[in-house]
Order: structure tokens, then C-alpha cells, then sequence
């Protein structure tokens, strides 16, 4: 369970990373079924490191949006409702802290269930939106090692679909630089306040001949506070070993981190609300940002030690 100090920092710095949160064993059986996945005449070969250098093959693409291979990503949704998969990352004591956070009743994953991207992209060209039809975890999804190629500066975003607070789950080790996920610490304050609704945001329709918007609309407030972070805030990068878990806030800012190592870096993705979210998630946010969550969440003051904070890598 989660302390006093742990729910005080992630209500400051908007993320919490738990190592061990997930059973190794468990995290190895899930990076066969992810390799079993492949059709077994891809180029990818588990056992030949040099192929797992990206971009995939033109061969082994799959732009079947439950299972993505295109470029570096390597996104498995069918995984998100494999019951082991749910097992791993709706634990009983993985869902105990997320509901420590988040109080209420926890929306139940459906093992067997729909996965994500059954409906395709949200939009011609777009995202696949992770609440649409989604009834188990976003997925497992790796990022191949990029090879030898000039380094590209760090772009955060926050995501646009409606839930509360998500998690990311490493089935398997990942070294700094390794392609973890990247969080900007106590970005969920800032942006918070920038978006008209509270966990969720206005769509507009995609028009092909109407190209410059594409589905989402920001707030300029938004859009600034986004560059002020990706111009002047270090992010945390939640590397780690098999096990390892980073849960993090709705509106923190965060991105899929670039891969300069050699292995594969291999996560799988959740989702967290409660069954108030239908009631909540179109709500202003001209209130206490916290009014939502669990009360051991509304009663912490923020605080925290500073041994956390050096566990945490805050900088
Ligand atoms: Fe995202």
C-alpha cells in the first residue's frame, strides 16, 4: 500500500514510481506471448538481437491498429484483454494503490474482452483513441532500439481521451535512454487549469478538405504552458527493471521516450477511473483539482522527504 509521503508526492509531482509493483515471472510470460504475437516468418527473430534494431521490415508492418508494427512502435492492444496481461496490471495490489489515489469504485478490466483499436483510428490518420470500445489495458507496447541516428529533442503531450490516472508497467529491463516513459513533474498543476473540461476535451469534426484542424482543440493557455515545459522543465525518465511501475496523473505531461539502447523496451499501458467519471469528466475546473480523488489524497498536504524525491529522480 501506499504511504502517507508516496501520495503526497505524487499529488505534488503529478507521478509515482513503484519497483517491484508487477511479479517478474509473470512480466517473462507476458514477453512470450508478445514474441508468439509475431507471424512466424518475420523478419524480427527474438533470438537474433540484430534484428530488433527499428524501423520494422516493410514485411513485418501491420497497420491493423490491435496490432501496430510501423516504424519503432510495436503496439500489441489484443494483449490489453489477455487475462494474463490483466492479472499483471490490474493486480489486487496495483488496483489497491490506484484506488488509494482515486477513492470511489474502480472501473472493472474484462479479460477476453474488446481491445483497443477495435474501431480503428479515431480519426482518418489519427490516433486510436484508448477509451473507444477499450474494455482491458491499452496494451503492450514496445519500442525498438532506433540504431544509429541523430538525436531528437524531447516533445511532451498530454493525452485527450476521458480517464483519471494511468500506469506504465515494465515486463522487462530498461536502461536510461532505454525508451521509458518521460514524465514532467508537476505539470498536471499547470496544465490542469488550461482545459475547459476536467478529464476530458472538445473534439471537432475532421474534414479532408479542411485539413489545418485534425480532431482536437487546445487552448492557447494550453499550448504555451506546453512549450514553456518542453523549453525549460527536465523530465523524469522512468527507466527500470522487470516489475517496475510509474503511475501518473491525468494531465501530466509525458512521452513515449526515444530508444538509443539496444534492447526493446517493453511496457504495458493502463488505464484507471471510477464510475464517476461519466458524471465528472465533462465538469469545469474552476475547483480544487483534487475534489475527485480519494480522501487520503485531499487530506495530503504534498509533502514529502527528501529521500523520496532522490528515489523518485525528481531533479
Ligand atoms: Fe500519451
Amino acid at each position: 500500500m501506499l504511504s502517507d509521503d508516496q501520495i503526497g508526492f505524487f499529488k505534488t509531482q503529478g507521478y509515482l514510481i513503484i519497483q517491484g509493483a508487477m511479479d517478474p515471472t509473470r512480466c517473462a510470460r507476458v514477453r512470450d506471448l508478445m514474441w508468439q504475437a509475431l507471424p512466424p516468418t518475420a523478419d524480427l527473430r527474438r533470438e537474433d538481437a540484430a534484428t530488433h534494431i527499428g524501423p520494422f521490415t516493410e514485411a513485418d508492418e501491420s497497420t491493423d491498429s490491435r496490432h501496430v508494427r510501423q516504424g519503432q512502435r510495436w503496439l500489441n492492444r489484443f494483449l490489453g484483454v489477455n487475462p494474463e496481461v490483466i492479472d499483471l496490471i490490474y493486480s489486487e495490489s496495483i488496483c489497491a494503490m490506484a484506488q488509494q489515489l482515486l477513492g470511489g469504485t474502480l472501473r472493472q478490466a474484462v479479460s477476453d474482452g474488446m481491445p483497443m483499436g477495435s474501431y480503428g483510428p479515431a480519426w482518418p490518420g489519427g490516433p486510436v483513441d484508448p477509451a473507444l470500445g477499450n474494455q482491458g489495458a491499452r496494451g503492450v507496447y514496445c519500442t525498438l532500439p532506433y540504431g544509429n541516428v541523430p538525436r531528437t529533442p524531447d516533445q511532451c503531450h498530454t493525452d485527450g481521451h476521458p480517464f483519471q490516472l494511468g500506469v506504465v508497467g515494465l515486463i522487462d529491463d530498461c536502461p536510461s535512454e532505454g525508451g521509458a516513459f518521460k514524465v514532467w513533474p508537476g505539470s498536471h498543476r499547470l496544465l490542469y487549469p488550461t482545459f475547459r473540461l476536467r478529464y476530458d476535451q472538445p473534439r471537432i469534426p475532421v474534414y479532408p478538405h479542411l485539413p489545418k484542424l485534425t480532431g482536437i482543440v487546445h487552448s492557447p493557455a494550453y499550448l504555451e504552458a506546453l512549450a514553456q515545459l518542453d523549453q525549460e522543465s527536465v523530465p523524469v525518465e522512468c527507466w527500470g527493471s522487470a516489475g517496475d511501475i510509474v503511475f501518473w496523473h491525468h494531465r501530466l505531461a509525458h512521452m513515449a521516450g526515444h530508444n538509443y539502447s539496444a534492447d526493446i523496451r517493453q511496457a504495458v499501458l493502463a488505464d484507471f477511473w471510477t464510475d464517476a467519471l461519466d458524471e465528472l469528466r465533462a465538469r469545469p475546473v474552476d475547483v480544487d483539482m483534487w475534489q475527485d480523488w480519494s480522501p487520503a489524497v485531499q487530506r495530503s498536504d504534498g509533502s514529502y522527504p527528501d529521500a523520496l524525491a532522490r528515489h523518485q529522480r525528481l531533479p
